[in-house]
């Protein structure tokens, strides 16, 4: 886990460079400045991804991509559009009606394809952001990234020998087997001991080696008992073998409102897949927005790292979004690059702009255009 041990920076990087759709674009034109103002040694290789090649290729994620993402150091990622349902892609891009393609978002299949199992999300106030919730948050979340309901198992219609099963399981599901194929659907949750384990060992890992001094598991064991039942009683093994840490936990549903009640009791916390996912866009927000938030999705062998915020197409090509949350995001990628030292000249410029309050963007209350704020950012450095 080269994001807990810093590990020997090289010389010479070989960088993704997935700007995606809409302000992706922006967004990480506005990286690239802070990047070249540090120096880093690196090419950077474009790769096609997004909405665009779905409508042209039937595919977000096309194989090229993914072949050079099998040859990369590690990637930086902007924004996808993705749409909720089929119906709404259809009407879309009525040329794939009926052929059957079902799209599912490039960011959750790069996770699964390339077992990037860490999400790592710090949310972290900046002394005088505007858009603090208070300026002393500095929460980490670690997600589990690649399981949960976010497997991809799921029926709609549900198959005849899935209803069986429901009926051997339990009387009351009756009700639902009879239904029309139309009337019924069923995602899964599926957790596993491994996947459970190596996310709340990371998390422990972090707390350890970053002088943090707690971590929450977070869960809804009290309900969902096989899946989040597995989930905390892992937890309870892992957290032996760190006895300086507290361990905590909490139910998902009950920390949404601790956290804003006070956030200063909570310290890393670790998360199955969608717990994760909701509860580190709460944090972002209680740290100036999603133009703040910024991600690491961490595997053994590859990390692509990415701002939390979507693709925003009514401001795409307008560079007036915040491109911190990207800025912050590549400053992790050299965090994990090893490149320690200008990962701290990024995130010590961020600080100070942000303290500054001259240059700010329409989110933060300003008029500066994306490129403006990084070129701030880039000045500091
Ligand atoms: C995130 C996003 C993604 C997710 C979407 C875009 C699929 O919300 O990275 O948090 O749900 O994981
Ligand atoms: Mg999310």
């Amino acid at each position: 886990m080269k994001i807990i041990m810093a590990c020997q920076s090289k010389k010479h990087y070989r960088i993704g460079w997935l700007p995606g759709d809409g302000i992706g674009q922006d967004v990480m034109e506005a990286a690239r400045i802070v990047l070249d103002k540090v120096q880093l040694d690196a090419e950077y290789i474009h790769g096609d991804i997004g909405w665009e090649f779905w409508c042209k290729e039937g595919d977000a994620l096309p194989k090229r991509t993914i072949e050079l993402l099998q040859n990369v150091d590690a990637a930086l990622f902007g924004a996808i559009t993705s749409k909720p349902t089929k119906a709404a892609e259809e009407e879309l891009v009525p040329e794939l009606k009926g052929k059957g393609l079902v799209y599912r978002s490039p960011i959750v299949r790069m996770r699964q394809l390339f077992d990037l199992y860490i999400c790592l999300r710090p949310c972290k106030a900046y002394p005088g952001n505007p858009l603090n919730y208070r300026e002393d948050i500095d929460l980490v979340v670690f997600r589990e990234n690649t399981e949960d309901l976010y497997a991809g198992v799921e029926f709609h219609p549900v198959p005849e020998e899935i209803k069986e099963v429901l009926k051997k399981h339990s009387k009351n599901f009756e009700p639902f087997v009879n239904l029309e194929a139309d009337q019924f659907a069923i995602s899964c949750k599926i957790n596993t001991r491994k996947g459970s384990e190596r996310i709340i060992r990371a998390a422990f890992e972090y707390a350890r080696k970053n002088g943090r001094k707690k971590v929450t598991i977070v869960h809804k064991a009290n309900v969902v008992r096989a899946t989040d039942g597995l989930f905390l009683e892992t937890a309870k093994v892992v957290a032996k073998d760190y006895p300086e840490i507290q361990y905590d936990e909490a139910n998902v549903d009950a920390i949404t409102m601790w956290l804003l009640k006070n956030p200063n009791n909570y310290d890393v916390l670790v998360a199955p897949n969608l717990y994760g996912d909701i509860v580190s866009d709460l944090c972002a927000q209680m740290v100036g927005g999603l133009g703040f938030g910024c991600s690491g999705n961490i595997g053994e062998k590859l990390a692509v790292f990415e701002p939390t915020h979507g693709s925003a197409p009514k401001y795409a090509g307008q560079y007036k979004v915040n491109p911190i949350a990207t800025i912050l995001a590549a400053k992790m990628m050299l965090d994990w690059l090893g490149e320690t030292e200008k990962a701290q000249l990024i995130e010590n410029a961020v600080a100070e702009v942000i303290k500054e309050g001259k240059v700010r963007t329409y989110d933060m209350g300003g008029s500066n255009t994306t490129l403006e704020m990084a070129r701030a950012i880039a000045d500091k450095i």
